[in-house]
């Protein structure tokens, strides 16, 4: 690797692009050189603030330009396929923004000319970068809650209606990540209910449920219809139960020393249930911004030519599992296989 300063651009600067920009210009290692936007007045507003920040509409451009090493990704769904493409066939190492893609073969082909070319290939998986989300994965990890036996998650507010895609796709791969993430395994199966409320053919509410090879069940309930913002999450385990709520300024995670113990009966008369409900602990945890964390990773893997945590790999399996999931959907609910079956995190 060069001497130079890292050189990043940014191709889709809409709602989100803006968060991945902020926090590239924040760190002190690489240096944002272009940011490229179909549309003139996204690219206005960037060249007023960032002066020295190169603008086009057209990411050939970009990819053209021997000092950029790396791209950022920050469109819609069903352009990350074609662009992420273009700059890993450029030899830039690519982060694309979650999910990865609309279609699974379209995510094993990055993967593999990702792989092909040496270059890293990172996936958006923001909340995996969240404080609180790690420090549940520690509690997990450290047995903290015994043998996980389920995952409630929610994800509901009144939303942003997507044009293009339906609430599963849109705000499913957060719940999705997370629990990848936590449990080091992901879902074999899974069944949906949704509807598309407002929009009969693009689906607005959906409960998602999961099975996983460990015997771990989950449900996820996501939609753009609700009075309130709920991003609550309860981990239930054999020694203790958590809340996470990414609502809470502070305390984001509470772990409940709560339980039910099951006696082996000494006899068939018996039958004995203990409750315990003991103490509740919110752990300390950091306020350093998910984002910022995840730009950081991005450098170093690229600087290690380490694989991320949010590899291509992680977002493949997000994106089968959101394949599977609309195909439940359009089948009245009907369990469905999530490919690759054989896979691990
Ligand atoms: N990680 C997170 O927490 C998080 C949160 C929100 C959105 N996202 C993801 O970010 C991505 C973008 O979402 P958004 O809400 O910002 O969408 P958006 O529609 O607001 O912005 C997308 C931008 O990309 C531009 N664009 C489209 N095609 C282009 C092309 N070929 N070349 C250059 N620019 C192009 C559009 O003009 C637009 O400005 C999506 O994948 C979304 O899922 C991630």
């Amino acid at each position: 690797m060069s001497a130079r300063p890292l050189g990043i651009a940014l191709i889709g600067h809409g709602y989100w692009g803006p968060n991945l920009l902020r926090n590239y210009m924040e760190l002190s290692e690489p240096e944002v050189k272009w940011v490229c936007d179909l549309r003139p007045e996204q690219l206005a507003k960037v060249g007023a603030r960032f002066p020295g920040i190169q603008l086009t509409e057209d990411y050939s451009e970009v990819f053209a330009d021997p000092a950029v090493d790396a791209v950022l990704v920050a469109t819609p769904i069903s352009t990350h396929h074609a662009i992420a493409k273009a700059a890993l066939e450029a030899g830039k190492h690519v982060f694309v923004e979650k999910p990865m893609t609309s279609d699974p073969g379209d995510a094993r082909e990055l993967i593999d000319l990702a792989a092909a070319k040496s270059l890293t290939l990172m996936v958006g998986h923001t909340f995996v970068f969240s404080p609180p989300v790690r420090k549940v994965k520690e509690l997990i990890e450290a047995g903290a809650l015994g043998d996980i036996y389920f995952i409630t998650t929610q994800r509901v507010n009144l939303g942003l209606h997507q044009k293009d895609v339906s609430v599963i796709w849109d705000l499913a791969p957060h719940d999705l990540s997370i629990l990848y993430y936590w449990l080091d395994e992901h879902a074999c199966a899974v069944s949906v209910y949704g509807r598309g409320c407002i929009v009969p053919e693009i689906p607005d509410v959906a409960f998602i449920n999961l099975k996983f090879p460990s015997g771990v069940v989950a449900e996820i309930q996501v939609s753009w219809l609700s009075p309130v913002k709920l991003r609550r999450t309860i981990v239930v385990g054999s020694k203790k139960m958590l809340v996470y709520d990414d609502t809470e300024n502070v305390e984001k995670v509470k772990i409940f020393d709560h339980g039910v113990d099951f006696k082996d009966p000494s006899d068939y008369s018996e039958f004995q249930l203990s409750y315990r409900t003991g103490d509740i602990v919110a752990p300390k945890i950091s306020g350093a911004e998910p984002l910022c964390l995840e730009a950081q990773h991005f450098m170093h893997s690229i600087a290690d030519g380490q694989r991320p945590i949010t590899s291509g790999e992680q977002g493949l399996q997000v994106v089968s599992s959101l394949e599977a999931a609309e195909a439940s959907l359009r089948a009245g609910g009907a369990e469905m296989p999530i490919d690759p079956p054989s896979c691990t995190i």
